[in-house]
């Protein structure tokens, strides 16, 4: 007998990243995203941690709208520079969050530093029914010395994964998929959600 898709809200406006983690979640489970439960308002970000920022997404929905719902903040972590971008790495070098913007001041203040080592972190905040659990993917690698490739989005021309000589805008979304910070933190959340 089939049995009725688990719905789940991912408390994002971003209709491809739940395009891409209903994929990797398979049919069992049907995936809202925030427009389509009428949340129109942007939820606040204001946590000094991705943790805390993927946390606050995810109770503003099951608070207000009682769905089982997760959330998902992912920074770039930089060695050299104790952690920045982090919590801020969308808006690195300003409100316009301009990826060109943000990876130009990355690269400079890196300027003659050759320690590059860095990580891209994604935490996923999970509320179902009563359970809350955070799951966490982690990419390591290292910046770039200049920005290479045209594919991904973000800073993928400046960020090197280990294994690779490549950045992750020249290797491609079938090789980031395999690989990346999101990719892992997404799979796990699956595994997770198969032992509920
Ligand atoms: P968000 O949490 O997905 O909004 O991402 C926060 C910031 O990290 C944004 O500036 C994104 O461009 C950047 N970012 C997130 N994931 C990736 C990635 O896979 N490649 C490059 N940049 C990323």
């Amino acid at each position: 007998m089939m049995t009725q898709p688990r719905t789940l809200v991912f408390a994002t406006q971003n209709p491809h990243k739940a395009r891409e983690i209903a994929q990797i979640l398979g049919p069992e489970y049907r995936i809202l995203t925030l427009s389509d439960i009428g949340c129109i308002e942007e939820i606040e970000e204001s946590a000094a941690s991705l943790e805390g920022n993927a946390l606050l997404k995810a109770r503003y929905v099951k608070e207000r709208y009682g769905h089982d719902c997760f959330s998902e903040d992912t920074g770039l972590e930089v060695e050299a520079l104790g952690g920045a971008p982090g919590v801020h790495t969308a808006r690195y070098a300003g409100e316009s969050k301009d990826p060109e913007a943000n990876m130009a001041l990355l690269l400079s203040n890196l300027a003659g530093v050759n320690h590059r080592r860095a990580r891209f972190r994604t935490v996923i905040a999970c509320l179902i029914g009563e359970r809350e659990v955070l799951i966490e993917g982690v990419c390591w690698g290292h910046i770039a010395s200049e920005k290479r490739g045209t594919g991904g989005f973000g800073y993928d021309p400046v960020f090197i994964p280990d294994g690779y000589e490549q950045t992750f805008a020249e290797l491609g979304e079938a090789v980031k998929n395999q690989i990346s910070h999101r990719a892992l933190a997404t799979e796990k959340f699956r595994r997770w959600l198969q032992h509920l």
